[in-house]
């Protein structure tokens, strides 16, 4: 298959007065960002990504700007990265439920796709003696999300650790799409790619700070592969984009700015969330992290949860089938954006739950 159905649906159904389907926090206004004219270049060097923006990258998550690789959004960072690892027929493990653009990319570039179940009845807890029957020399690839889409579980320290020295003796690599990890602020652990050199790091200036516009996105990873990758990319993008990437410096540098506003909308809707599965506890359960933008409820009195999105269509608000995540009694609720947004479209969430 040459698309991702879930990325099509995402673009041309997701969108709703009150949408709940989306994973990141709010888009940014102009206003948000503090900037000067002087912020913004037209053209410069780019060859290697940003000397500045590798910079500001590498300050931010401690690594040099060699291990960092600049790329048009996680997107385009996952695809880089998987690209430049695995051969067509190449052997991938990829956790299930799965953010199906990885998943989708992987059938692309002909990859032997095996799964490893992230299950809610284990808290979507990533089970390392399943992946270590699993893997065998042949595996090239190891590909999880943390904190996990959709559940919005991370991976604990001691289970990355685990699967980092499960690569370690196959000769595998870890890719781990950390795109929501910054949401979990003070208590974020350290960015998977500063565990060893199997290790890579996906995300991007999208989820945690509402800047999707800059499709600012990066890999972190050790510095020959990071080479490989530049080197690759010469296909792709071949250089970056000087005005996206020199805004992006303008919003690293902002970033405790931009991290207050990300914290002032979640604090209030996590609140409204618990309070919401609490009222519909005999409708619904869900896994429900201490941290997260996301929560992926399974429905008790249902096997499919299409008919209670098309229900809630009729009140103007979005949430994501489960069926996009090979899940579908479980349904993925978004809650980054304004309260009061959240608020309304929980209530007519409750109402269509009571009708569905
Ligand atoms: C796990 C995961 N990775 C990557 C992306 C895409 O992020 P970006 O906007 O940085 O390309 C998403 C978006 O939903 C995601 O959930």
């Amino acid at each position: 298959m040459k698309n991702s159905v879930y990325m099509t649906w995402a673009k041309y159904h997701a969108a709703a007065r009150y949408n709940l389907a989306n994973s990141g926090i709010l888009g940014c206004d102009v206003a948000d960002l503090p900037l000067k004219m002087d912020d913004i270049q037209l053209n410069g060097l780019n060859h290697e990504g940003y000397a500045p923006l590798k910079e500001a990258i590498a300050t931010k998550y401690d690594v040099t700007p060699d291990n960092v690789v600049t790329s048009q959004g996680t997107s385009m960072a996952n695809f880089l990265a998987m690209a430049t690892i695995i051969e067509r027929g190449d052997e991938v493990l990829i956790e299930q439920p799965a953010y199906d653009p990885l998943l989708s990319a992987l059938g692309y570039l002909g990859a032997g796709i095996k799964r490893f179940a992230r299950r809610f009845e284990d808290g979507y807890r990533i089970d390392s003696d399943e992946l270590k029957r699993l893997i065998t020399p042949r595996t090239r690839l190891i590909v999880i999300t943390s904190p996990h889409n959709p559940s919005g579980v991370a991976v604990d320290q001691e289970t990355i650790k685990q699967i980092g020295e499960l690569a370690l003796e196959t000769g595998a690599r870890v890719l781990v799409d950390e795109v929501y990890r910054d949401i979990l602020f003070e208590d974020a652990p350290p960015v998977a790619a500063t565990l060893g050199p199997q290790f890579i790091t996906t995300s991007s200036l999208t989820k945690s700070y509402g800047l999707s516009g800059l499709r600012c996105g990066w890999i972190l990873c050790e510095p020959k592969l990071a080479e490989r990758m530049r080197r690759l990319d010469d296909l792709f993008g071949a250089v970056g984009s000087m005005p996206s990437d020199t805004l992006s410096v303008a919003a690293f540098r902002n970033l405790s700015l931009l991290e207050a506003r990300t914290r002032a909308m979640i604090e209030p809707s996590t609140e409204l969330v618990h309070q919401f599965l609490r009222e519909n506890e005999d409708v619904l359960e869900c896994v429900v992290p201490p941290r997260s933008m996301i929560v992926f409820p399974r429905l008790k009195k249902s096997d499919d949860s299409q008919r209670l999105h098309d229900l809630l269509r009729q009140f103007d608000t979005s949430i994501v089938p489960g069926k996009f995540f090979e899940a579908p009694r479980h349904f993925r609720l978004g809650f980054a954006v304004k309260t009061e947004d959240v608020a309304a479209g929980l209530q007519n969430l409750s109402k269509a739950l009571r009708s569905a």
